[in-house]
């Protein structure tokens, strides 16, 4: 076997609730030390994927394997009870002992392995580093920051060495600071102790700032497998192109070359021949503020409902009749225009995205 041999492999896992389809045959692979993201609106099936993964759920149907500690046997983990699965699931409520100090409820997990006084305690402190909590340790959970209970749990979830460090929603109970200097945080750490980790969010942009590569699921299926740059670039479907970044829809019908919406027709870059029902992905980067007259040549023509100024850029939101979406675009530096102002509207037909839609 490789290194490109995937640490997990999931295949053609599905599970229902009743009437309830929270997994649709999915099927997908992590690989060793990669950070993976599980991205998707509430109740897509995030949580039910983790939890079947370290145990406490059982699918319907598929298998999950993870590589063996040498690395070329696959072992059946759906066979192991959570307890002896090579994975450890960090619960979004950190479950800290509230009468017991840092230190020791790092150390809780660890005492029940048989594991040596010595190597306990050099483990706990190696933790302690890594995790910024060293001057903590004596410290008990009710006089820490939510930051910093965070800190604990992480860091007693990476103290059993897991092959697999399962996150569900790791960074939802903190506020919007914290949270940011988290996700540097958890990369950093992911980075450090070399531990698979696998990461479910409903924050896009959560995903995008943290995960190497991200699984984005809708009502229960897999949409796209993809990197971040790939995801926003290519998305793979309506859904993903909706979902992952900002930008604005246009409906339409496409043909070879060219897209016909609102009673325009625009050209546009077909490279997989998409015919009928189909939608144009406007990127607010890709969209160019212009003038009304023929000369200026615009695609489309609306009115501005907002501009926004940033500091360094600016965007500006034009309505245009008949178009569902507001088209947004960015650019640098302040506002070129006014709220009420008539303008045009283009972009390069070769960056937008055409998907089809299927009935
Ligand atoms: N124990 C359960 N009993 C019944 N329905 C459930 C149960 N767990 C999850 N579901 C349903 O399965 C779907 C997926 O849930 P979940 O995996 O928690 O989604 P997510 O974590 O993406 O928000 C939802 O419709 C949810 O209501
Ligand atoms: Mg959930």
């Amino acid at each position: 076997m490789t290194l490109e041999t995937p640490l997990l492999t999931i295949t053609g896992v599905s599970k229902a609730y009743g009437d309830v389809v929270a997994l649709d045959n999915v099927s997908l692979n992590i690989r060793q030390n990669e950070f993976f993201a599980l991205l998707g609106p509430s109740g897509c099936g995030k949580t039910t994927l983790l939890r079947s993964i370290a145990g406490f759920e059982d699918p319907d149907v598929g298998s999950i394997s993870i590589l063996g500690p040498d690395s070329s046997t696959p072992i059946n983990l759906l066979a192991l009870p959570p307890n002896k699965r090579p994975v450890n699931l960090m619960f979004q409520s950190y479950a800290l002992f509230p009468h017991m100090n840092v230190r020791k409820n790092i150390m809780y997990g660890l005492q029940r392995e048989g594991l040596s006084k010595e190597e306990i305690a050099q483990r706990v402190e190696e933790v302690l580093v890594t995790t910024g909590l060293t001057d903590k340790a004596s410290v008990r959970p009710a006089q820490l920051s939510g930051g910093q209970r965070q800190r604990v749990a992480l860091a007693r979830a990476i103290v059993k060495r897991p092959r697999l460090l399962l996150l569900d929603e790791p960074l939802s109970a903190l506020d919007r600071k914290v949270r940011a200097e988290m996700q540097i945080e958890l990369k950093r750490l992911q980075h450090e102790v070399g531990i698979t980790f696998v990461v479910v969010t409903h924050d896009q942009e959560e995903a995008m700032s943290m995960a190497d590569r991200i699984a984005v699921m809708h009502e229960g299926r897999v949409q796209q497998i993809a990197d971040p740059v790939t995801l926003y670039a290519q998305p793979a479907n309506v859904f993903v192109a909706d979902f992952i970044g900002s930008g604005s829809l246009l409906h339409g019908t496409a043909s070879e070359s060219s897209f016909s919406a609102y009673g325009s027709t625009f050209p546009c870059h077909n490279p997989d021949h998409i015919s009928g029902g189909a939608v144009l992905v406007l990127r607010p980067e890709d969209v160019r503020v212009t003038g009304v007259t023929s000369t200026d040549n615009p695609l489309l023509v609306g009115t501005i409902i907002e501009t926004h100024f940033y500091g360094g850029s600016s965007s500006t939101s034009v309505r245009v009749p008949e178009v569902e979406d507001v088209i947004v675009a960015s650019h640098p530096g302040a506002p070129q225009h006014h709220v009420g102002d008539q303008v045009g509207l283009s972009w390069d037909p070769q960056t937008a995205v055409l998907l089809q839609v299927h009935p």
